[in-house]
């Protein structure tokens, strides 16, 4: 593949390849190998219209230990604030010779526009309420090295899925690699038919306590309260009462079950701070292995061999 705008974009095989990529290349820095000479030459722009930490910095990573030229492009403090638009910023960056440009933006769909007006590869760094398919790479990665399998695995995504990226890509992706997903949370941050829509294979329930003694992987999402000019929600103390993850909760879950969150986490209220530090928390693990996920998909896609 050229692109990677979706989770969809992926088949199994080609999920499959990045997640056995990642796992090279996590072994590589294991053994002390820092940086691998595969990408020099090339150059890799991050274009940030939306504010990141993990997602920008691991990627600036990837690319560096990749030996790529990275140009990191900020939103603030460019000629955006001059009213330039996202068509002129790509032809800026075209000119400038982009082999690959990582895009985070509010807008759905902003990756899709990009990767008509530019040669190099476009890769999805989060758009707008959309997707965020390296995130789900990197969460389905952490799964397969915690749990030895993603075939039959049993995920919970529990949250402000209305307006969770990260939730479509996971979804996408986990049916694609044969898990079995439930969406849970409040009927007002749910939308009709999305299990329908993203995969035949995801479920819905409103009902956490009810789920969680079945589960294998419990991932708990961000609510968004940015975004939530138009939605109804409880109060924070009432979403933490029906939603939260707190010990109490965590202890029906299996024992092997993990929990797991793509931060920036909002400690207190989808998730106390007991389950986020536990031992069963994989939120750091994720971190470390998004820099391996983006390796991957930066080699193989930029490398012409996924
Ligand atoms: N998970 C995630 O996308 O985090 P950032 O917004 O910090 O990149």
């Amino acid at each position: 593949i050229k692109h990677l705008r979706s989770a969809a974009d992926l088949d199994a095989a080609t999920a499959t390849l990045i997640l056995d990529t990642a796992a090279e290349m996590a072994a590589l820095a294991g053994r002390e190998v820092k940086k691998l000479p595969t990408l020099r030459g090339r150059t890799v722009v991050n274009l940030f219209y939306e504010d990141s930490t993990r997602t920008r910095i691991s990627f600036e990573a990837a690319a560096k230990r990749l030996s790529a030229d990275v140009i990191n492009f900020s939103a603030k403090g460019s000629s955006v604030s001059k009213g330039e638009s996202l068509k002129d910023t790509a032809l800026t960056l075209q000119a400038m010779g982009a082999d690959a440009v990582v895009i985070r933006h509010a807008a759905s769909g902003a990756p899709h526009r990009l990767a008509s007006w530019v040669d190099g590869s476009v890769i999805n760094a989060g758009d707008g309420t959309h997707e965020h398919p390296t995130q789900a790479l990197l969460d389905a990665y952490t799964m397969r090295s915690r749990l030895g399998r993603l075939d039959g695995l049993r995920v919970a995504i529990v949250g402000d899925v209305l307006h969770s990226r990260v939730a479509r890509s996971n979804v996408l992706l986990l049916t694609t690699l044969g898990a079995h997903v439930t969406l849970v949370g409040p009927p007002t941050l749910i939308p009709l038919n999305i299990a329908d829509a993203l995969s035949p294979a995801a479920k819905v329930s409103y009902d956490l306590d009810s789920v969680l003694p079945d589960m294998d992987v419990v991932m708990m999402l961000r609510v968004q309260t940015e975004r939530m000019q138009d939605s109804y929600f409880p109060s924070a103390r009432e979403y933490s009462r029906r939603y939260g993850l707190d010990l109490a909760r965590m202890r029906r879950m299996p024992e092997h079950a993990i929990v797991m969150h793509p931060g920036p986490m909002n400690r207190g209220m989808e998730i106390t701070p007991e389950v986020a530090d536990s031992s069963r928390s994989t939120i750091v693990e994720q971190v470390a292995n998004g820099v391996s996920a983006r390796m991957a998909v930066l080699y193989l896609l930029l490398g012409g061999k996924a």
